[in-house]
């Protein structure tokens, strides 16, 4: 999809999209063309009853067919909500209707004249550059393993156009627009693709392949890891033939390249069969996205290099398979971390955080990260709590988690906070090590594994995302097509441009 920006222009054969408010009135270039058509734009939004009946539905839209004196083949017109109260997400829900809308027709010469979608407390510039994120979000389909064609999937070739009156201040905040659709395309296609494909080297390789983009990648391998002593991290791959890796990448654009780092940390399991606490057969398939965390830190990274944002960030992933073999590790192993303390494995499917567990604590000892963010698919216990709407926080910090949650509610990318607590603490102790890798009693699956965690942070401001239920979703969503969502890049790129640049 290509798009591009000029001022008012119609163009032959091209459909156009103009907008009209709740009250069904011509606004901006909509009421400039309906003058150039001799008002048979109004005309027929006037002579069409229903069109006008219908209350602020958030999608409706009328179609004028040849529009007079207008060289454009169709009209769509596109009745907004009331937006005096419209914020970000609201104009990204928009661009998500517009796709749907010219992908429902199937048209594939796109106008879009903006003007007029500013009635609300966001900018013009602002506004229309969340609508085309929308849109461009929403366009996506995974195809790769398609041997024909999918003529659903909007094709490359599909033009669009956008004419405004300020194109110009639109086009430079485009870049920013893009950098987050990349990101978060990223984020996706490493999510989708299969287990089989997208092992840890591969998601290691895709990793490095920042570096084209200004980003300082630095990948361990078995070896290195060893070396470190990174028993906890380890133990998870002992099963699988793929070679486990722990990648860091490191951007630097704040002015002053020695300030402390923003550290985000990703579980990284490109499949989780459980080990040898083997999962059942039904859902197990499901696993492949248990690297969504990892996704979503290198996805972000890559939006941030993009848009050259004014910051420090430090992303670290922990990249194994956790595997059935004969190595595997077995419930009752006792296991050394890279901190030093040693952790009984009880059950091999609490695998998560024995990962995070090493990268948590090369992050921290290495980096001196002013906070630190983690992201997994660490608990199913998550999805009954609370289900696919919001991701689990859990935090050491108010401030963090304040601006974390502000960030979610901008992006709709939502966060609910859950209690830390010493007595959930106490819950992981074992008799024969430092911690068992599961709670001794019931319940609070969610809330033990972030006390599990937490063992692994010291002082530093720190955040755990448990985004089991957000990473993969199973309906169609406004800018999100069923599959990976990427749940945290939108939601952490607007943390960092809003909370830690250019300060
Ligand atoms: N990857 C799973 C958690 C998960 C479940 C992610 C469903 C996405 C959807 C994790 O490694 C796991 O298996 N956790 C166990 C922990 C238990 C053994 C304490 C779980 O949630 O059952
Ligand atoms: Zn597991
Ligand atoms: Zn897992």
């Amino acid at each position: 999809m290509d798009i591009q920006f000029n001022n008012l222009k119609q163009e032959k054969s091209a459909i156009g999209i103009i907008f009209c408010d709740h009250n069904c009135r011509l606004i901006g270039y909509g009421k400039k063309l309906d003058q150039l058509s001799k008002k048979h734009l109004s005309n027929t939004i006037n002579a069409d009853d229903s069109f006008n009946a219908r209350k602020s539905k958030n999608f409706d839209y009328l179609i004028v067919h040849n529009p007079q004196n207008l060289t454009l083949s169709k009209l769509y017109i596109f009745k907004l909500r009331n937006i005096k109260n419209a914020a970000n997400r609201d104009f990204q829900i928009l661009g998500g209707n517009l796709l749907s809308l010219i992908k429902f027709y199937k048209e594939n010469n796109i106008i879009i004249y903006p003007d007029g979608v500013s009635a609300s407390k966001l900018s013009f510039v602002n506004s229309t550059s969340e609508l085309l994120l929308g849109f461009l979000l929403a366009s996506y389909k995974f195809t790769k393993y398609f041997s024909k064609r999918d003529a659903k999937a909007i094709s490359k070739k599909t033009k669009i156009k956008i004419y405004s009156s300020q194109f110009s201040r639109l086009e430079k905040n485009y870049e920013t627009v893009k950098a987050i659709h990349e990101g978060v395309t990223m984020t996706r296609n490493l999510v989708t693709e299969p287990p089989n494909v997208m092992t840890p080297p591969e998601l290691a390789k895709n990793a490095a392949s920042l570096e084209k983009i200004g980003v300082k990648v630095t990948i361990f391998g078995e070896k290195e890891m060893t070396k470190l002593g990174m028993g906890s991290l380890l133990s998870v791959g002992r099963g699988s033939e793929h070679e486990s890796k722990l990648v860091i990448m490191e951007w630097k654009g704040h002015k002053n390249k020695k300030k402390k780092p923003i550290a985000f940390i990703g579980k990284g399991v490109s499949f989780d069969t459980g080990g040898v606490s083997l999962k059942p057969a039904g859902g197990m398939e499901e696993m492949k996205y248990d690297m969504g965390g990892s996704g979503v830190v290198i996805g972000l990274m890559k939006t941030l290099a993009l848009r050259k944002a004014k910051a420090n960030v430090i992303g670290v992933v922990g990249l194994v398979e956790n595997h059935i073999g004969n190595m595997a590790t077995r419930p009752s192993d006792v296991v050394k971390s890279y901190s030093g303390q040693t952790i009984e494995v009880l059950n091999t499917d609490a695998e998560g955080r024995l990962v995070l567990a090493d990268a948590l604590w090369y992050t921290q000892e290495k980096y001196k990260p002013e906070l630190m963010v983690d992201l997994a698919t660490l608990t199913g216990a998550i999805i009954i709590a609370i289900g696919n709407e919001y991701a689990g926080l859990f935090s050491n910090n108010d401030k963090l988690s304040k601006q974390l949650e502000d960030a979610g509610k901008i992006e709709d990318e939502k966060l609910w906070r859950f209690p830390l607590h010493d007595k959930f603490d106490k819950m992981i102790n074992s008799p024969i090590a430092d911690m068992q890798n599961i709670s001794s009693g019931r319940g609070a699956g969610s809330i033990t594994a972030a006390q599990f965690l937490q063992r692994f942070v010291n002082k530093v401001p720190w955040a755990h995302l448990d985004i089991a239920g957000t990473t993969w979703s199973k309906t169609n969503l406004p800018t999100s097509p069923k599959g990976a969502t990427a749940f945290g890049v939108k939601l952490l790129n607007k943390f960092v441009s809003k909370y830690h640049e250019g300060k």
